[in-house]
């Protein structure tokens, strides 16, 4: 048996020798061993790739999708359910590449339908870019904001919403990005309390926990009257008595009627005689 076989073996090398000298085969690697086969190799099914095993050479991909990839963070074939098929005869790129509106409706109405102009980034969903294609779309997604700029003419009215909104969609600036405050070191958290609508900053709020300030920036005679009054009324925060910006109170108000009516009708202007309200004359000097 095993002479038999060795024999075999020989005359198979010699035609192998033979063949190669007389008909020499270009390509023919002389050298290789065949494989043996080995069926057990392929007594499983192979596991899906999971998205790090993709990221090992998708690193990009990954990346975007790990920092920022929000609720797309599953798996990739959901979304690639082909993918290594580009073939440049064929020209599919485009065709490889997952819809979204695979798993999407109309999200924003039958208008804003070019999703991927605005989530330029499907591994970062939600990062949009500011661009010319949002800024012509804001007011179709925040009518709010625009009808109430509209309905309340400001000098914000005339900025265009990315003026303010700029760099990245969702970005809210700071009013001292542009203006100063009413006065050195006004913090900026403060803005608010009396503009309290930035779409309309001349819509203007009195709170009574306000710093006053402010209001001494622009009426800065009555303030510093005020601040060194001995009357009382020097504790009596302006917006007490001025409610909303530029509204007078009446002293009944407060005192209703302090006088008898015979000297209210003689008098009928308090400042006749208490002159000045935000430094009115008080009996005991210090
Ligand atoms: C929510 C769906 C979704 C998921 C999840 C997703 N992709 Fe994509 N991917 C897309 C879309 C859509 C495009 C086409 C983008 C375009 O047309 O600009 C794309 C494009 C690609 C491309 C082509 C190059 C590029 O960036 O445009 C690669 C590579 C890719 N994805 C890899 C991955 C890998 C790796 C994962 C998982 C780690 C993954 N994707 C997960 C939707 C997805
Ligand atoms: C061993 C490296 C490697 C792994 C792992 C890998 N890719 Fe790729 N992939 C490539 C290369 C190389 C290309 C072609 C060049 C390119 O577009 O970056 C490619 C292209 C792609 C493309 C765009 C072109 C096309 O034919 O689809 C997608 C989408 C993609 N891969 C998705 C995936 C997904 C999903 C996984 C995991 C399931 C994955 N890849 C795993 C190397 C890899
Ligand atoms: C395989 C299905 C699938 C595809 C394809 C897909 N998405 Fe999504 N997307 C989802 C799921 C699921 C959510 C989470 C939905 C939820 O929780 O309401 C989501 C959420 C989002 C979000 C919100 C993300 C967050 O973190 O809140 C955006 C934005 C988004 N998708 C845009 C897109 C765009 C643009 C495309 C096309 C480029 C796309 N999606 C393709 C499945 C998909
Ligand atoms: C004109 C630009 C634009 C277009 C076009 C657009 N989106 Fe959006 N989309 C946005 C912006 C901006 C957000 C808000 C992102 C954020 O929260 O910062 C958003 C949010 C989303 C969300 C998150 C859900 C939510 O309401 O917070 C999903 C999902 C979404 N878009 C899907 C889509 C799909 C699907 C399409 C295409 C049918 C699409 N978008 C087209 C700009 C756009
Ligand atoms: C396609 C619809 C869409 C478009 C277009 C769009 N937005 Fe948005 N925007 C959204 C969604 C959705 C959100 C997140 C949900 C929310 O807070 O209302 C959002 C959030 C915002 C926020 C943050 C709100 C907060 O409370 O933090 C600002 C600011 C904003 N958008 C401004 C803009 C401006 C300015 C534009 C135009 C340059 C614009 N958006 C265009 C859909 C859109
Ligand atoms: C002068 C600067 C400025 C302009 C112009 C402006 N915004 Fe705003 N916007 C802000 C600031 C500041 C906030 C934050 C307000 C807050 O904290 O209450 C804001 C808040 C928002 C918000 C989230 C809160 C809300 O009111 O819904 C949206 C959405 C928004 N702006 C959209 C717009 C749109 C759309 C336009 C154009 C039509 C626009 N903005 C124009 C400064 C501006
Ligand atoms: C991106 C720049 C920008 C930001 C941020 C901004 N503004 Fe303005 N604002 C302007 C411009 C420009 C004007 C008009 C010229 C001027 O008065 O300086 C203006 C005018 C105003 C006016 C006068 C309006 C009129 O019609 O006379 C008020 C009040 C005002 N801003 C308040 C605020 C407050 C409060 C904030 C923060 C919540 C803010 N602004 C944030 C640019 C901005
Ligand atoms: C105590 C309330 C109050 C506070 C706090 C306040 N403002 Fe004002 N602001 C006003 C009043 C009142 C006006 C005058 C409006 C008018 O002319 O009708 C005004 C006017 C403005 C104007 C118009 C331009 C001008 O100077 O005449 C700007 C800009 C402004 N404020 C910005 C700010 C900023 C920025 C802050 C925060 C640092 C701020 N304001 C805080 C009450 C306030
Ligand atoms: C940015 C400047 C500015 C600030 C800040 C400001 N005012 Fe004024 N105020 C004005 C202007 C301008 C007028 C209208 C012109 C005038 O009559 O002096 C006015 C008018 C008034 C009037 C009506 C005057 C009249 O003759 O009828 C009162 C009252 C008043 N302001 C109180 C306040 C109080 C209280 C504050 C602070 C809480 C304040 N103001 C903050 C600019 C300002
Ligand atoms: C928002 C309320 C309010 C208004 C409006 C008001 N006052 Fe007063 N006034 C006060 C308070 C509070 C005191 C202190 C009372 C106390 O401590 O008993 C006071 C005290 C006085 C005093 C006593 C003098 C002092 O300093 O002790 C006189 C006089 C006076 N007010 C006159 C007036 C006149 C005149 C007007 C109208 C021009 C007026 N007040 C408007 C709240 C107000
Ligand atoms: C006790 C109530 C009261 C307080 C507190 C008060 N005011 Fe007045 N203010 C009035 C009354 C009443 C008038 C009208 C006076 C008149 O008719 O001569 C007035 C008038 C004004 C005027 C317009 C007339 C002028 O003198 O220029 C301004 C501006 C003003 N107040 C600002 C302020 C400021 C700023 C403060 C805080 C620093 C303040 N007021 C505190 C009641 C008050
Ligand atoms: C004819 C001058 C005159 C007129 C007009 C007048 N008062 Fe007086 N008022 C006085 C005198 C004098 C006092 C007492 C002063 C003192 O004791 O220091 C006084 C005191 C007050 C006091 C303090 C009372 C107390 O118990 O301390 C208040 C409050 C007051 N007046 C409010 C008013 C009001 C409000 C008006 C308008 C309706 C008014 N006054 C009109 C002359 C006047």
């Amino acid at each position: 048996m095993m002479s038999c076989l060795s024999a075999y073996k020989t005359v198979l090398a010699l035609i192998v020798v033979v063949s190669l000298a007389g008909f020499p085969q270009p390509g023919f690697a002389a050298e290789r061993q065949l494989p043996p086969v080995d069926a057990t190799l392929y007594a499983t099914t192979p596991t899906p790739l999971q998205p790090a095993e993709c990221g090992q050479c998708h690193t990009g991909q990954f990346q975007n999708l790990k920092n920022s990839g929000g609720k797309h963070r599953f798996s990739c074939q959901e979304c690639h359910e082909v993918f290594h098929a580009y073939n440049p005869r064929k020209n599919n790129y485009d065709d490889l590449m997952p819809l979204c509106a695979m798993c999407h409706g109309q999200q924003h109405g039958s208008v804003q339908i070019d999703c991927i102009n605005c989530h330029q980034n499907p591994h970062a969903p939600l990062l949009v870019p500011a661009m010319d294609r949002l800024a012509k779309a804001c007011a179709d997604c925040h009518s709010g904001p625009a009808s109430e700029l509209k309905k309340f003419p400001s000098a914000h009215t005339e900025q265009a919403c990315q003026s303010c909104h700029h760099e990245k969609h969702g970005y809210i600036p700071n009013c001292s990005e542009c203006h100063d405050g009413h006065y050195t070191g006004q913090p900026i958290e403060s803005c608010m309390t009396c503009h309290e609508r930035v779409h309309a900053p001349l819509r203007i709020n009195f709170p009574l926990n306000v710093n006053v300030q402010s209001c001494g920036g622009c009426h800065d005679k009555v303030y510093s009257k005020w601040q060194g009054t001995q009357s009382k009324h020097g504790q009596v925060v302006c917006t007490k008595c001025h409610q909303a910006h530029g509204k007078i109170p009446s002293c009944a108000e407060c005192h209703g009627e302090p006088h008898n009516k015979k000297q209210m009708e003689l008098f009928p202007n308090c400042l006749t005689c208490h002159i000045d309200v935000h430094d009115l004359p008080v009996k005991e000097k210090k």
